[in-house]
């Protein structure tokens, strides 16, 4: 049975992660969360001292690139993000991190390492990528290339409770403005904007139930792997 490449863009919080962790389960896939690159990258940055009130100090990071190793482990079914061989997977997802992201994502260096890190993991296939330029740059040849998208209420909202839920205080107008500004960054960069890749499924899940999402994606992969299409 061939192993496929599946790749899984799209807005922030339309559920891309979960969808991918769940295919990958379901087709014993590896699963790779670019958008922990990205933020272990930022984590870096701001424990080195070099993003103070949202300013980076680019040369510096540049210069500390080949420093940065990161890796991911999978431990009974939990995934986990390794930034030097140390377990960073909750410390990405704060809002601090959030807030600055963008200014490590837009630099073509970063991303360009990056971008080589993630075609490695797929040299041999059977495997689940998520974020904004998978089907567009990482992967362009995908057998299964997906374009996840809701309204930015509905996403503010998911996002905000994943938020209260792991005890952190924020509002919904902090998530909401976070969200709607990161939606615009990704879009307007110079370097791999977000776009839909060509020949990419759009699913807009503002009002689909996750388990009809899954069942339908599901379908789209096994009838690339039997070649039905
Ligand atoms: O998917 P996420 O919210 O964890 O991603 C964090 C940030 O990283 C997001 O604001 C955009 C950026 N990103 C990117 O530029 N390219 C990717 N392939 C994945 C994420």
């Amino acid at each position: 049975m061939r192993r496929i490449i599946i790749s899984i863009d799209g807005h922030s919080s339309t559920g891309k992660s979960t969808v991918a962790k769940q295919m990958a389960a379901e087709l014993g896939y590896a699963y790779i969360d670019s958008g922990a690159m990205y933020r272990s990258v930022t984590l870096y940055a701001k424990e080195q001292g070099l993003i103070k009130e949202n300013i980076l100090q680019k040369e510096a990071l540049l210069k500390a690139l080949p420093e940065i190793k990161i890796n991911f482990s999978w431990d009974k079914g939990v995934n986990k993000t390794l930034l030097n061989g140390r377990d960073v997977s909750e410390l990405i997802r704060s809002m601090e991190i959030s807030e600055s992201v963008s200014l490590v994502a837009t630099l073509p260096e970063v991303r360009a390492k990056m971008v080589e890190i993630q075609r490695s993991f797929g040299v041999k296939g059977g495997v689940v990528m998520d974020g904004r330029d998978i089907g567009s740059v990482v992967f362009p040849e995908a057998e299964l290339k997906l374009f996840m998208t809701a309204s930015a209420e509905v996403r503010a909202q998911r996002r905000y409770a994943e938020l209260l839920a792991s005890g952190q205080e924020v509002s919904y107008q902090a998530v909401l403005d976070n969200l709607q500004s990161r939606d615009t960054m990704d879009s307007q960069r110079a370097v791999s904007p977000l776009i839909v890749p060509e020949g990419a499924i759009i699913i807009d899940n503002s009002e689909m139930n996750p388990s009809d999402q899954f069942n339908m994606i599901l379908q789209l992969a096994k009838d690339r792997i039997y070649r039905r299409v």
